[in-house]
């Protein structure tokens, strides 16, 4: 088998808050690369036969008490080692140079005025007015005093003498900016430079070959034993579902189990693709009643989420006993949930917990396939791609495990369910009739638990509130709330009150998070 990361980049992480964005902008190069703590074993480093390294930048200063150091060989692997901010300083600080306050710390953009334009900086167009200068982003308090020895400055800036330098032999370069950041617009020429010209990396990391590894691993790791994998229909698991077969073929039996809190015509949608598009052995398990009979009565929402979680793995057992015969899970696990987000205090710092659908119970007697594991979340869309999965699965608006029993404020009931299944409905609609249901993160409707007077023909009329709830996001973790058109929500509303018996009001929702949250409960 061609092994795709024959060429990789490791990258050392300090802590920075932009690691991971080092890391997409490396794969955006197309070659691979993985992030591994700071003090990652020299011994290690070599086994993965690294064709370059970068250290990241970190809050820390070389000088703290308790800096983050590193054991100076790095420098003497032979490979390249790109060094970014404190990266650089430390760089600086092991081979013997000085790192000092800088008598004005330097945070925003700034004009980098290139000195040497071979190497790391070649074929870079100048931006700015000054010659030869182009915008970077600084964010530094430390700033290189004396090189080490062996090593030129090769760009500065009116602040920082040194903002780049390269040892001699072209081999070990520290940036004080942020190359991979947005504000510094030529960035990626930079990695490109670094990754091409001085690892000598190729632009090999593509989708299609992931594909081929992946099914060559995921063949060899299960070896004709039978995998299981719940499939909720969401991106994650849905991608997973689609490669995994490529690889096992009817060895694979996904579990879909429609919990009855769904949107619209979601689980005949799952169905038709995965079963009739896909022919994936695919086992449909209706505990509708089951829910929603273990959610009677319940108004609490964190009690809401205690129940359908606990329903949900008994469901997911009862089906994987019933069948028998697996060995195997496999989950979509992805990068981000991967990487030690504590890594730079070391690798013994525990690593963030992933449960995909719902939180499968960790003593099920499953071996993992996550294969998924080594990619961002825009890579899993373009692997879909890759493996033919259509738009509207790829592209869909993430939806919680919970469903909408977290969007019925107070007791969930089917009565309950099906007047926000058809106001929910309307508002996608019409969302992706506006073409806007890609730039947004998520839109839905809310039922409330109140009722309000309203005028319909000549009879007044009590009847429920729908919120309608509209956010933009990159990763919801914070999310403001999205400017919709008015022409946009007044369709909404209107179609919302003319064709869902039972409301007569609606209201828009316009707070961000924080201090607000995306879900009403
Ligand atoms: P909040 O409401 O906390 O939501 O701003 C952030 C993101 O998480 C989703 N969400 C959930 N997803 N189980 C899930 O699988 C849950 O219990 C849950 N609660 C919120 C929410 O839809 C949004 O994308």
């Amino acid at each position: 088998m061609r092994d795709i990361h024959q060429e990789k980049i490791l990258i050392l992480d300090f802590g920075s808050q932009y690691t991971q964005l080092i890391a997409r902008r490396v794969r955006e190069c197309r070659v691979y690369c993985e992030i591994v703590p700071f003090n990652i074993e020299i011994e290690k480093i070599k086994k993965s036969n690294p064709k370059g390294i970068i250290l990241s930048g970190s809050p820390s200063s070389v000088y703290a008490k308790d800096a983050l150091i590193i054991d100076k060989n790095v420098f003497e692997l032979g490979v390249p080692v790109l060094g970014i901010c404190y990266g650089m300083q430390l760089m600086t600080h092991l081979l013997g140079g000085v790192v000092s306050k800088s008598a004005k710390r330097e945070y925003g953009k700034a004009e980098l005025m290139i000195d040497d334009k071979s190497d790391i900086f070649k074929k870079l167009k100048a931006q700015s007015s000054k010659l030869k200068a182009i915008t970077v982003w600084m964010s530094h308090g430390d700033r290189i005093e004396n090189m080490p020895d062996g090593f030129v400055s090769i760009a500065h800036t009116d602040n920082s003498p040194v903002a780049a330098m390269k040892s001699r032999d072209s081999r070990l370069f520290g940036l004080q900016f942020h190359p991979e950041v947005a504000h510094t617009p030529k960035g990626m020429d930079i990695f490109k430079n670094f990754l091409y010209n001085i690892c000598h990396c190729s632009p090999s990391w593509t989708m299609a070959s992931f594909v081929e590894y992946s099914v060559e691993n995921i063949r060899s790791a299960v070896n004709k034993k039978r995998v299981m994998c719940a499939l909720s229909g969401g991106v994650d698991s849905s991608v997973t579902a689609v490669l995994v077969y490529k690889a096992i073929g009817d060895r694979l039996t996904c579990v879909f189990v429609n919990n009855g809190l769904l949107r619209k015509g979601e689980a005949e949608k799952v169905l038709s693709t995965f079963r009739d598009n896909f022919h994936i052995n695919l086992i449909y398990a209706d505990a509708e009643e089951r829910f929603l009979n273990k959610l009677k009565g319940i108004t609490d929402p964190e009690e809401k989420r205690k129940i359908i979680g606990r329903e949900f793995i008994a469901v997911f057992e009862e089906e994987s006993k019933r069948i028998g015969g697996f060995d195997f899970l496999a989950q979509g696990t992805l990068y981000p949930d991967v990487i030690e987000s504590v890594s730079f205090k070391g690798p013994s710092a525990t690593i963030k917990t992933h449960h995909n659908v719902g939180g499968l119970p960790t003593e099920m007697e499953f071996e993992l396939i996550e294969p998924l594991r080594e990619l961002f979340k825009d890579e899993v869309r373009l692997l879909g791609k890759e493996l033919n999965m259509p738009d509207d699965v790829l592209w869909r608006q993430p939806f919680p495990g919970p469903g909408l029993a977290i969007r019925i404020l107070g007791e969930v009931t089917k009565e309950r369910l099906d007047i926000l299944r058809e106001a929910d409905a309307v508002v996608l609609e019409e969302i992706k009739r506006a073409g806007l249901y890609r730039e947004i993160w998520q839109s839905f409707a809310v039922l409330l638990p109140v009722k309000t007077v309203g005028v319909m023909g000549d009879e007044r009329t009590y009847e429920n509130v729908i919120g309608l709830r509209a956010v933009t996001s990159t990763d919801g973790m914070t999310a403001d709330w999205a400017r919709l058109p008015y022409d946009l929500l007044c369709n909404i509303s209107n179609r919302i009150i003319n064709e869902v018996k039972g409301v007569n009001r609606v209201v828009y929702d316009i707070s961000s998070k924080p201090p607000s949250t995306i879900e009403w409960e």
